[in-house]
């Protein structure tokens, strides 16, 4: 536990008080919640209908987000009753294990946020979201970041890395799942491996801008870094000094094909540096 006060969550959002992260890194081989935001807004209480609809929501987005190479968005109901719903899997996820991080992050929204309506969890191998506005295909501006603070990396390997992630940020939005990884090779250093990908509901153009920016947002933060995940709305970036997702061809990677992988931001609240 002791190394975790090292680390720090920087938020950009204006709605930042509602966003929850753990003060770890998430991405090990492992699946777990990472963060979540889940308000609780004053003038509502679950009705009976939309209970009904959340649960016929998460069951559609249960079902067919393996189905759908790992993403899937539905709305249930009419008008004021209308629940939006969205689901994506990390690009190299296998099928089965999509299917079950999207059952588990349902159950994580059931239980840990009755009272909202509009719902965000960010789990390691997967993100469901729902809300009774309809966000889906709106660039959303909201990033946090997680950053080993005592990890700096080696300063020779600094540009590099960089480099390796802005790659990705140009290449990543026109892949086929707007996923992609790539690896540094830092010799007698070791190698990097970084991440990218956005949600399937945004354009190309948008998930180029929404990467970018997260890059230039946290820049100066995770820069010198050898650990850093950042998790938004609508994309997502990683970079580590071990292999943190699948290959492709194993039986836990994605059966989905392709080499895969994945704000202009409004305010920077504040540096959370946990103790
Ligand atoms: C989902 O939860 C079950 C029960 O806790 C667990 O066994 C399983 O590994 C979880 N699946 C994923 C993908 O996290
Ligand atoms: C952060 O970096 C330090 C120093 O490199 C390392 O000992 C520690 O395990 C890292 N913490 C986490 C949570 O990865
Ligand atoms: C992925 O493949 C590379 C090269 O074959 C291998 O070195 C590495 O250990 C594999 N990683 C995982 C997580 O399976």
């Amino acid at each position: 536990m002791g190394a975790f006060k090292f680390m720090s969550i920087l938020y950009l959002s204006a709605t930042l008080l509602l966003i929850i992260f753990g003060s770890f890194f998430c991405c090990a081989d492992k699946n777990m919640n990472c963060g979540q935001q889940c308000p609780k807004s004053d003038s509502f209480t679950a009705e009976n209908d939309f209970k009904a609809n959340l649960k016929n929501l998460l069951d559609s987005l249960v079902k067919n987000g393996p189905l759908f190479k790992g993403f899937y968005s539905t709305s249930i109901g009419e008008s004021s009753d209308q629940i939006f719903g969205l689901v994506q899997c990390r690009g190299d996820i296998s099928t089965i294990n999509c299917g079950s991080c999207i059952k588990n992050s349902s159950a994580f929204a059931l239980s840990k946020c009755p009272e909202s309506k509009d719902v965000i969890i960010w789990f390691t191998w997967c993100f469901l979201r729902y809300s009774t506005d309809n966000f889906v295909g709106i660039l959303g501006q909201t990033s946090v970041a997680i950053v080993n603070d005592t990890n700096y990396d080696d300063p020779s390997l600094v540009s590099n890395g960089l480099s390796l992630m802005r790659g990705l940020v140009s290449s990543a939005p026109n892949q086929n799942l707007m996923f992609q990884t790539n690896v540094l090779d830092g010799g007698l250093r070791g190698k990097r491996y970084g991440m990218a990908q956005c949600t399937r509901d945004i354009s190309r153009s948008d998930c180029a801008q929404c990467l970018n920016s997260q890059l230039d947002a946290f820049r100066t933060t995770i820069g010198s870094k050898k650990d850093w995940e950042i998790y938004g709305f609508n994309c997502f970036m990683w970079y580590h000094d071990h292999q943190f997702y699948f290959n492709v061809s194993t039986s836990e990677g994605g059966r989905w094909g392709g080499r895969i992988i994945g704000i202009s931001l409004a305010l920077l609240m504040m540096l959370l540096i946990i103790l």
